[in-house]
């Protein structure tokens, strides 16, 4: 069985909801307690065992390729304003143990083509994972779910979705997830099907998908054959609920909370807690909220 090393992260989407920040500056970018989201992601991927990144991305985000990039003068002036913490951080970030690719989708068509574009860089057979950018995960304890997600994939091969619990308002906004439970042991529950976006009447569960899957590499078959829906994309949900019917998906469900950092509201939100919880801003957002 190949190892799982590879994490696509698909950041070519125009984040209209986060408009007009979003204009000009990338929305993987915008700071949440100082750090952008995307460093946040990639951090993730890299302590849950990554060995290899693969952005798709779009002209206007090379910002985010730069941001895992050395910068040499930055670190030239640091090191003579003897600024040594912050130079310390930032050549932490273009020191991560993992290896960067990227490749161009030309053109927003949808998250389900956005992975296809990842097809070329992948061996044959080769599983990976995809992570949704936007939402950011804080595990207690620093409990890492995506690790958990590649150490399952690497002892039995079986894909798998990180799945939360959505409010009945938020529903109408994510996939949902029907699944097979086992009564005994919730850690055998199979997702059996997914649905885009439902209406709450039509949702077979209050379970979403986070952002956080793990495939064999048969998923990129089910994508090529997924058609472009109404509205000109192609849905990687569409090519989720083919792959189900084939292929054993097992559920992981959610530990710690997840922020919606794509609109915003859950980037504000996650501004709050995440500095509620930063050793240098604690203090002074604790006493301005009080
Ligand atoms: P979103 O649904 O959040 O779309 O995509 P978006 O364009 O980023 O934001 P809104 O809805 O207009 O505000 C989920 C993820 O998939 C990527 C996005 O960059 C985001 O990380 N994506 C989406 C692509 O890479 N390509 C696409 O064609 C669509």
């Amino acid at each position: 069985m190949n190892e799982l090393k590879k994490a696509i992260i698909p950041i070519a989407g125009l984040g209209t909801r986060m408009l007009p920040a979003t204009k000009a500056i990338p929305k993987e970018m915008l700071p949440i307690a100082g750090k952008p989201i995307i460093q946040y992601v990639v951090e993730e991927a890299v302590e849950a065992g990554f060995k290899e990144i693969v952005f798709i991305t779009h002209s206007s985000k090379t910002s985010v390729e730069n941001h895992f990039d050395t910068s040499f003068e930055l670190e030239a002036e640091l090191e003579k304003r003897v600024k040594r913490s912050l130079l310390d951080e930032i050549k932490a970030i273009s020191n991560l143990k993992v290896v960067i690719h990227s490749i161009r989708q030309g053109k927003a068509l949808g998250l389900g083509h956005a992975i296809l574009c990842a097809k070329s860089i992948l061996n044959s057979n080769e599983p990976f994972a995809i992570i949704l950018p936007d939402m950011l995960i804080d595990g207690p304890n620093k409990i890492n779910n995506l690790s958990k997600m590649r150490k399952e994939y690497d002892l039995t091969g079986k894909s798998s979705i990180l799945l939360g619990k959505a409010k009945k308002k938020d529903i109408k906004k994510y996939g949902i997830a029907k699944v097979n439970k086992n009564k005994l042991n919730h850690e055998t529950d199979i997702v059996i099907k997914i649905i885009e976006k439902p209406s709450l009447k039509n949702a077979p569960s209050n379970l979403f998908a986070v952002g956080r899957y793990v495939f064999s590499y048969d998923l990129i078959e089910f994508l090529s054959k997924t058609k472009f829906d109404k509205s000109g994309e192609i849905q990687l949900t569409d090519a989720i609920e083919s792959f189900l019917k084939k292929n054993q998906v097992n559920a992981h469900y959610l530990k710690g909370n997840f922020y919606d950092c794509g609109d915003k509201i859950g980037n504000l939100i996650a501004n709050i807690e995440y500095s509620k919880k930063d050793p240098i801003l604690k203090k002074a957002i604790l006493n301005h909220l009080k």
